[in-house]
């Protein structure tokens, strides 16, 4: 039997699922059950990625063990996933892989193994120790990216930290390189003779001029005192595998190898079944994919991919990528109360044309589904349906047209056979799969909508109800009404895979048996409709959405969302940094607060060892930090100049306040059900001067006033002080 693999990439578990698992995961979605249709076996790959600082940062935040964290995130995750019809309980993914799962962690330390005892293609050894150097911030305790680190102030000095405004160290860890740069040629050769590796193609021609630029080795350890978080290295348990070289490394582990307990769980061997597959990721993480990983696979001896395949990102409207912290990100709850899963899923694959970026707005969601949708397939299916039970009491009419009426069906615009209409189908049907296989999902649903376009021309300028007004237009009309079911029979099994539950519809209210899950497009046959049959009852499919309704539901939620953000920013014991809006997760980060890590070369200064991790704390008993996480914490006395309430808003008060700065700061609390405004005036608060800034209801707070939280509804009670203080001092 014919195999399919699809991978989407294992998802960060320290942040919510975002549009970007989702939309991903709706791609993996899509090409398994279309593959299935066609005769293949599939098995369809989501999880995630469980190790790293950023997972241990996280969880300490949100006074959790690591375990217990991810633990938490991927039962988000998969109630996500199953919102969205995308879990195994749906037909949607068949395995849900974890880095934490132990059969992992045997296979990674195998992988590991394999690739240290064979040589690179240039005869040198796969790994080898040496030294990985980045500028450190002594009280920040942490290794700084070029991202995060201000100019040097002096020609040839160190650049600086931005919190500390201090320069950073030059510091050197003992680390495992991977040689990398052992494989360019390998690499080159492999993208040759594999034209279809990379796509789409203006990716694959990225990749080739990275690689023919040169690579660098990758560290792929560190310091178990750095990152604990993380996979032991085999046979040196000071160090651990860096989360790159671990996650990559699911795609095969989770099929069996390298772990024979996996193997005999799995109960058959899934890797010489399966392998190899195809990933899909976005284009963010491309080279992890399309240059790291196939050289790792070249240094273990493993075969390569079927292939990797990047899509573009989500922007909003303005073209910067979607983000909570932005607050220009679309929220998955809230799609998922205003749209169909079908809706969604239809969007996510017609709107994006596939490997470039595309910007989205609820807006473009609701005219989408208000125009496709509602007006294009729910119209053609209820007006197809309804003139069946009412000119035919519901029972398929006869398609053919006899030799006496022909010349009356040809004035009403009916060809007498259904030749024209059925070869446009089949066109259809074959570049409908046509740019499945390239990856073309929204030409694929343009020409299944130029189908339903001409179908519905079709049927108004044959006008059944003029025909049912002459017992000699019988056949005409007849003629026409089949027609149209039977194209939407066509319609339902190509567009299963889009939109699951509405094609199943569509097939049960076209009276037919079976599902159109199991198929085979290529195999579909004009005149499957069988004249005489009963057809179901119609039910409405696509509902139109009242745009000014549903945009206004929309911003009040969207402004709840700020309000609660806005509470929780001064109740200081559960205040998360950036994240406040992931209520139910104190201390998760935001999606884009974390970024994925790039692999560290030698000389570069990307990854991050931890701070020293928090103690694990069993039940009821605190997660400590070290002075070095708290001095992070700039935070100065400031008095207030003046305050008033944030207009439309219950909660919001906005300050300016001096800090011992040149120019008074600007800052929003959540404090208006507590405080009447012009009391605080002259009062002298604790205020976190380091906090980054953010947007409230079009205001920006420039720090954060630190209150006592009371009682079980929170009421803030403002920390002040009991001596006279001059403004701007520090607290330490
Ligand atoms: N853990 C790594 C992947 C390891 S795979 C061996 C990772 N995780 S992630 O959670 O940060 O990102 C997962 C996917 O989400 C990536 O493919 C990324 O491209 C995608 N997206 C994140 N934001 C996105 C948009 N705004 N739009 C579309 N997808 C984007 O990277």
């Amino acid at each position: 039997m014919k195999t399919f693999y699809v991978t989407t990439p294992i998802y960060y578990a320290n942040s919510l699922p975002h549009m970007g698992h989702l939309y991903t995961t709706v791609v993996g979605d899509f090409l398994k059950r279309h593959k299935r249709q066609r005769g293949y076996e599939t098995y369809f790959l989501t999880g995630t990625d469980e190790h790293g600082t950023n997972i241990e940062r996280a969880s300490a935040r949100a006074g959790r063990t690591p375990k217990e964290h991810v633990d938490y995130i991927v039962g988000e995750l998969k109630q996500m996933f199953a919102a969205f019809g995308l879990d195994t309980a749906h037909g949607g993914f068949d395995v849900f892989m974890r880095t934490t799962e132990p059969f992992h962690y045997e296979g990674a330390a195998e992988f590991w193994r394999r690739a240290a005892a064979r040589p690179t293609p240039k005869g040198r050894e796969n790994i080898y120790k040496g030294f990985y150097e980045g500028w450190f911030c002594a009280p920040c305790a942490t290794f700084k990216t070029e991202a995060e680190m201000l100019p040097a102030t002096e020609e040839g000095g160190s650049p600086l930290c931005p919190i500390h405004e201090r320069p950073l160290d030059r510091v050197s860890e003992e680390s495992y390189f991977f040689r990398l740069s052992d494989y360019d040629e390998a690499l080159l050769a492999l993208y040759d003779s594999r034209p279809d590796f990379i796509r789409p193609d203006a990716r694959r021609n990225e990749v080739i001029s990275l690689v023919r630029g040169g690579l660098e080795d990758v560290s792929i350890s560190r310091l178990k005192s750095s990152v604990s978080w993380a996979i032991p290295v085999p046979g040196d348990p000071n160090h651990t595998v860096y989360i790159w070289f671990d996650a990559l490394i699911n795609y095969i582990t989770a099929l069996g190898w390298g772990s024979e307990n996996r193997k005999a769980a799995l109960g058959e061997d899934l890797f010489a079944k399966f392998w190899p597959g195809l990933h899909l990721l976005g284009k963010d993480i491309l080279r992890q994919h399309a240059v790291l990983w196939p050289a790792m696979l070249l240094a273990a001896g493993v075969e390569q991919p079927a292939g990797v395949v990047a899509h573009g990102l989500w922007l909003d409207q303005t073209g910067r990528k979607g983000s909570k912290t932005l607050g220009n990100a679309l929220e998955l709850p809230t799609l998922r109360r205003h749209f169909s899963v079908d809706a969604v899923r239809y969007f996510l694959l017609r709107e994006m044309s596939f490997g470039q970026d595309c910007k989205v707005d609820y807006e473009a969601i609701i005219a989408r589904s208000n125009s496709d949708l509602a007006s294009g397939l729910g119209n053609l299916v209820s007006r197809t349906l309804t003139m069946m039970h009412k000119y035919f009491e519901g029972v398929v009419p006869p398609p053919d047209i006899s030799e006496a009426k022909r010349l009356l069906a040809k004035r009403a615009g009916v060809d007498s056979d259904a030749q024209e209409l059925s070869s446009s189908l089949e066109l259809v049907r074959d570049q409908f799969v046509q740019n499945v296989e390239d990856f073309a999902f929204h030409r694929a649903l343009e020409a299944a909508w130029g189908m339903i376009a001409r179908v519905d021309k079709f049927i108004s300028d044959a006008k059944p109800w003029e025909l049912a007004k002459s017992e000699e237009q019988r056949e005409t009309l007849c003629a026409v009404l089949y027609r149209s079911a039977e194209t939407l029979r066509w319609l339902a099994v190509l567009l299963y895979p889009v939109m699951p539950e509405s094609a199943g519809s569509i097939w049960r209210q076209l009276g037919l048996e079976g599902d159109p899950a199991t198929f085979d497009p290529n195999e579909l046959k004009w005149g499957g409709l069988r004249a005489g049959e009963r057809v179901g009852e119609v039910s409405p499919l696509f509902p139109r959405i009242d745009k000014v309704k549903t945009m206004a539901e929309i911003e009040k939620e969207i402004a709840q969302r700020k309000e609660t953000e806005a509470g929780q920013a001064t109740t200081p014991a559960e205040h998360s940094g950036e994240h406040a809006t992931q209520a139910a997760v104190p201390g998760a980060p935001t999606a884009d607060e974390v970024k994925p890590e790039q692999p560290p070369q030698q000389g570069a200064t990307e990854a991050q060892p931890a701070p020293p991790p928090a103690a694990a704390a069993p039940e009821g008993v605190a997660t400590y930090i070290t002075i070095e996480d708290f001095i992070k914490v700039e935070l100065k006395v400031g008095e207030v100049l003046t305050a008033e309430r944030v207009p439309k808003s219950d909660k919001l008060l906005r300050f300016t306040v001096d800090v011992g700065e040149p120019e008074p700061r600007q800052i929003l609390a959540g404090i208006a059900e507590h405080y009447e405004p012009e009391k605080l005036v002259g009062r002298k608060l604790v205020i976190v001067s380091n906090l980054k800034p953010r947007k409230l209801r079009g205001f920006e707070s420039q720090g954060m006033v630190l209150a006592a939280s009371i009682g079980e509804e929170g009421r803030p009670v403002l920390a002040t002080f009991a001596e006279d203080v001059p403004n701007g001092a520090r607290l330490k």
